[in-house]
């Protein structure tokens, strides 16, 4: 790794943003150097009698992100971030988790449809020292998911940290010719997240009031734990999985030269057909799954910018100013096609049927209405250190109520079929993820949804003043004593009462 932003740069920087205009601090990732991207291992697992068992272990470490500083960080069979899961549809799976961290965590399997004990939510704890195991058979379409840690009141600081991962679920779709389907080569996992760090080095977390209003925002973009990415590409096109592990912010994304890019699948699913696009906005827990074609030689930077000013996602009034660096252009990853790279294949026109879920279908409406109270003090809020325990003063509802462990919210029949609407009456956007299976989205303000949001989904974007719809069925699992979650992915928001429980019975 080289990196050649001096030391005493470094600190001068780190300074600046430890300072009171955050807004203001250049952007450590975008000094000269350039470090080889990152690439998680592939967990395959281990295939006994007819189950494949997967190992992990969540662990403290030391990760040298800026070369001779070391920042003490969390991972999972490693020091920062964890294995990327490759599942099988129709395999039985088997997870073996170890905490080994000194402190109590959890880990959810994001988008999974999973029995309600093995889906790793809040009250799934595991303690420290022990092994929690989680089985299920994987049954749903192929697509990019991701793992992380669900502890109550703590999953902001802990995914902040490090505990989360890549999953890549494959099924004959997500693996047919023509798609890139090599790892590593061909088809990339770029997990974003952006941290601030301190002087030392050392990740810094929550420290003012917005950093929980807002949601916490770095100063510096990371893509798989390296700073200022690059990847020499082998091929004339690649797939790049798109993960946004950040713990509060939305990335526009779009390419340097403004070249279009193929849209694969939204996560959930495939789409129906490959989508041209020229950017595409990733909230917090959403994924891509898109194509880059490289055949011109030219280099090319995949890049962050401020969200365009008709936008839906915008924060209004007051919260615009306190999404830290919310106009800044981020350079996340310069991908360098090499000479002599190998020529693919041609997209497949076609890469799924996505049977719309009719929505006479639904036996119910449910109403979620996000609510947020502004002008509270740090008191009650948690995150970096705050207490476990319920906290009636927090600042985040849905329907007015605070998530509370000893509260089941809602409870759904199984094999039922609903339409959930939820309501953003707040200045801000919220993403919107529910636990136990994907969605179909209907409609946004009662206008159709964009192409690019037609797959199957678990988290959307409820800009403020937007009302969406979605509907989904709550197929298997029928459990009274273990709930699901659905919260907004803003990790402080979750964290401070923008979280529900149901369950299926
Ligand atoms: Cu990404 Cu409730 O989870
Ligand atoms: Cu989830
Ligand atoms: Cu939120």
């Amino acid at each position: 790794m080289t990196y050649y932003l001096s030391r005493r740069n470094f600190l001068h920087y780190a300074g600046v943003g430890l300072a009171s205009s955050i807004a203001a601090t250049p952007v450590l990732s975008q000094a000269q150097g350039q470090n080889p991207l990152r690439i998680p291992a592939l967990l395959t697992g281990q295939m006994r009698a007819g189950v494949r068992h997967y190992d992990l272990t969540m662990q403290q470490g030391s990760t040298e992100f800026f070369s001779g500083i070391n920042t003490d960080t969390l991972g999972l069979n490693g020091s920062y971030l964890g294995p990327t899961l490759k599942l099988v549809n129709g395999e039985q799976a088997s997870m073996h988790v170890r905490n080994t961290l000194g402190e109590v965590t959890t880990l959810h399997w994001h988008g999974l449809h999973v029995p309600a004990k093995a889906d790793g939510g809040p009250a799934l704890e595991i303690s420290p020292g022990t092994i929690w195991d989680a089985d299920f058979t994987v049954m749903q379409h192929g697509g990019t998911f991701w793992y992380h840690a669900h502890t109550m009141g703590q999953t902001g600081s802990q995914v902040y940290r490090g505990l989360a991962g890549m999953i890549q679920l494959e099924d004959d779709e997500t693996t047919q010719p023509g798609l890139p389907n090599e790892y590593g080569i061909d088809d990339i996992p770029v997990i974003i997240q952006d941290k601030r760090f301190s002087r030392d080095g050392a990740f810094s977390y929550i420290g003012m009031h917005r950093d929980v209003m807002a949601g916490f925002f770095g100063n510096t973009v990371m893509v798989n734990g390296t700073l200022n990415p690059y990847f020499e590409a082998s091929t004339t096109k690649i797939r790049l999985r798109l993960l946004n592990a950040s713990n509060a912010r939305t990335y526009n994304l779009s390419f340097s030269d403004n070249r279009q890019f193929s849209l694969l699948g939204s996560g959930g699913s495939l789409l129906e057909t490959p989508l041209p696009l020229r950017s595409l906005v990733l909230a917090p827990a959403e994924r891509a799954d898109i194509v880059v074609d490289l055949a011109n030689g030219q280099n090319v930077n995949l890049l962050s910018t401020a969200l365009p000013s008709g936008s839906p996602f915008l924060s209004q009034g007051m919260m615009r100013n306190m999404q830290a660096m919310n106009g800044e252009v981020f350079t996340l990853l310069t991908l360098r096609p090499q000479s002599g790279a190998e020529t693919s294949a041609e997209l497949p026109r076609r890469l799924t049927v996505i049977e719309r879920i009719p929505e006479a279908s639904a036996v119910r409406t449910r109403r979620f209405q996000l609510g947020m109270t502004m002008g509270m003090g740090m008191m009650g809020m948690r995150g970096g250190g705050g207490g476990r325990g319920m906290n009636a003063n927090t600042p985040f509802n849905i329907n007015g109520q605070s998530m509370d462990m000893s509260v089941i919210n809602e409870r759904v029949a199984v094999d039922s079929t609903e339409i959930w609407e939820i309501v953003n009456d707040t200045m801000m956007m919220h993403p919107f993820h529910i636990h136990h299976n994907q969605f179909q989205l209907l409609d946004r303000n009662g206008q159709p949804p964009r192409a690019e949001e037609m797959a199957y989904k678990d988290t959307v974007k409820v800009g403020p003043g937007e009302t969406v719809r979605f509907i989904m069925r709550f197929e298997n699992f029928s459990d009274p004593d273990t709930a699901y979650m659905y919260h907004c992915h803003i990790l402080e928001h979750e964290d401070n009462g923008m979280m529900g429980q149901f369950v299926v019975v």
